[in-house]
C-alpha cells in the first residue's frame, strides 16, 4: 500500500513510524518534510494532497492535524474515491466549534461543564457574573489551543471576554463560550471510530502547562504518559459508554457519521468524568506514547475505520507504560528562536527501535542536510518501560544527550500526582 500522511509534526512522525512498520505498506508520502518521516522513506508530496493521491496511486490518506479536516480535505478525498482516515468537515465541527460541541453534548446527554455562548460583550459579561467569576472563557473557533482562559477571578474573566470578542483570535473569537470551572485530574481518552462504533485506545495524560508542577502558560503539550497509573479499564469503559459511543451515535443520527479518531479531553470530577473538549484527531503528544504501546498493525485499523467496519474486539497493547518528554525551544510558547542545529540524534530511521524513539516535531533539514529547529516543540523523546518509573528513567536519560541551543523541557512528565 501507498499511504499519504498529511501534516508533519511529532504526531505525524509517530503515525508514520507505526505505519512504516506495517508489512502491508511499501510507500509513504508526506505533505511536510519532517526529517523523521523522510528517514522512514517518506516522499515529499509537494502538490495538493488530493491531486497527489489520485496521480500517485495512494491507497490511504491519514490526516494528522485538525485544520485540513475542518476545511473538508476528507470530503474532497472521498469525492475522488480515495480512502481517508479522518472525519468529514461536518463531523469535524465537534472540534471546529466549541458552541456546536456543547449544544451537541447537551442534546445527547454527554456530561460536560455548564455553559453559555455569546456574540455580545454584555451577554458574556453577565454570564461571567452569574458564575461568580471563577469560570473558563473560550473563543468559539479554532485558536491553536490558545483561545482558552481558565480564570480565577472575575476581573480576569471579564478581561478575557473583551480580548476574545475584541478580535485577538480573529473570526475564531466572534463568539465566546463561558463555562463553569471544573476541578479534578485531566485525562485524554481517544477512540477509533467507524461511523457506528467507538473503539477506545489506552488512556493517556497530556501535560499542557509549560513549567513543572503545572505552572506557567498553556502549550500544545509538553509531554504525555500512557496509560496513567490512576486510570483503570473500568474508567475507560465508563468513558466509552457515557461519552464516546453516545457521541458516535449522535453524529450518525444527525446524518454526519464520525469516522477517524475522536478525542475526549476529560476532567475526572467527583461527579464522574466530564468532557472539556472534543478533538477530531490524535492528540499531540498523546499519539507518541500511544504508538509505542500499540501492539498490532495499525494500517488495517485505519482502513477499517475509513470503510466503516472496525473489528468488534479490544485492541492489542503492550504491557507497561510509555512516556513522551517534549523538548522545546527557549521562549516557547511565546517568541522563540529557530534554525538551531540539533545534535545527538539517533542514526537511521528508528523503525526497529521499540523502546525508545526520538520523534521529530519542529525540525527540518537545512541545505547541508543538517537537522535544525523549525518550531517551538522540537523533539518528543518517547520511551517504553515495564513500569512508569522505568519509562520515565529511560526518556530522561536520553533527553540531555539531544542538544540544541536554548533546549528546555519539563522534568516531571508522568510523575504521580502531577497535574496540568
Ligand atoms: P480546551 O482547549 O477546551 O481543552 O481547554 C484547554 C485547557 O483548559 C484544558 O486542558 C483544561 O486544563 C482547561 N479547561 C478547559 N475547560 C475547563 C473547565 N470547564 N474547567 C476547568 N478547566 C478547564
Ligand atoms: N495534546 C492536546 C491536543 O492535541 O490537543
Amino acid at each position: 500500500m501507498h499511504v499519504l500522511i498529511v501534516g508533519g509534526g511529532g504526531r505525524e512522525h509517530a503515525l508514520a513510524w507505526r505505519i512504516a512498520r506495517s508489512p502491508r505498506v511499501h510507500r509513504i508520502s508526506t505533505t511536510v518534510p519532517n526529517p523523521g518521516i523522510l528517514a522512514l522513506g517518506g516522499e515529499r508530496c509537494a502538490t495538493d494532497p488530493v491531486d497527489w493521491a489520485v496521480s500517485h496511486g495512494v491507497d490511504l490518506v491519514v490526516v494528522g492535524p485538525e485544520a485540513p479536516l475542518v476545511e473538508g480535505l476528507v470530503d474532497r478525498l472521498e469525492a475522488a474515491g480515495i480512502p481517508a482516515f479522518g472525519p468529514t468537515a461536518a463531523a469535524a465541527r465537534l472540534e471546529a466549534s466549541k458552541g456546536f460541541a456543547k449544544e451537541f453534548m447537551d442534546e445527547v446527554g454527554i456530561p460536560t461543564a455548564r455553559w453559555s455562548s455569546h456574540d455580545t460583550a454584555a451577554g458574556a459579561h453577565a454570564a461571567v457574573d452569574a458564575l461568580g467569576g471563577a469560570c473558563v472563557v473560550k473563543a468559539d473557533g479554532l485558536a491553536a489551543g490558545k483561545g482558552v482562559v481558565v480564570a480565577s477571578t472575575a476581573a480576569e474573566a471579564h478581561r478575557a471576554v473583551d480580548e476574545i470578542l475584541g478580535g485577538r483570535f480573529g473570526d475564531a473569537g466572534a463568539r465566546v463560550v463561558i463555562e463553569e470551572r471544573l476541578q479534578g485530574p485531566e485525562l485524554s481518552v481517544l477512540a477509533l471510530c467507524d461511523g457506528r462504533r467507538a473503539l477506545p485506545l489506552l488512556p493517556a495524560r497530556d501535560h499542557k502547562r509549560r513549567f513543572d508542577g503545572g505552572r506557567g502558560p498553556n502549550t500544545g503539550g509538553m509531554g504525555a504518559v500512557c496509560p496513567p497509573a490512576d486510570v483503570g479499564a473500568d474508567l475507560v469503559e465508563r468513558v466509552r459508554r457515557t461519552v464516546l459511543q453516545p457521541a458516535v451515535d449522535g453524529m450518525a443520527a444527525r446524518g454526519t457519521p464520525f469516522r477517524g479518531v475522536l478525542y475526549a479531553g476529560l476532567m475526572l470530577t467527583p461527579d464522574g468524568p466530564k468532557v472539556l473538549e472534543f478533538n477530531v484527531r490524535f492528540g499531540d503528544p498523546e499519539c507518541q506514547p500511544l504508538m509505542l504501546m500499540l501492539d498490532e498493525d495499525i494500517v488495517p485499523l485505519l482502513v477499517a475505520a475509513a470503510a466503516g467496519d472496525l473489528p468488534q474486539r479490544p485492541l492489542q497493547w503492550r504491557p507497561g507504560v510509555a512516556c513522551c518528554v517534549v523538548m522545546v525551544a527557549g521562549g516557547y510558547p511565546g517568541v522563540y528562536p529557530r534554525g538551531m542545529a540539533v545534535h545527538g540524534l539517533p542514526a537511521g530511521d528508528q523503525r526497529d527501535s521499540h523502546d525508545l524513539v526520538v520523534f521529530h516535531a519542529g525540525t527540518r533539514e537545512d541545505m547541508d542536510g543538517q537537522v535544525v529547529t523549525s518550531g517551538g516543540r522540537v523533539l518528543g523523546v518517547t520511551a517504553w518501560g515495564p513500569d512508569l518509573a522505568a519509562a520515565r528513567a529511560r526518556a530522561y536519560e536520553v533527553v540531555p544527550t539531544l542538544r540544541f541551543d536554548t533546549a528546555a523541557w519539563r522534568t516531571d512528565i508522568g510523575l504521580p500526582g502531577v497535574q496540568g
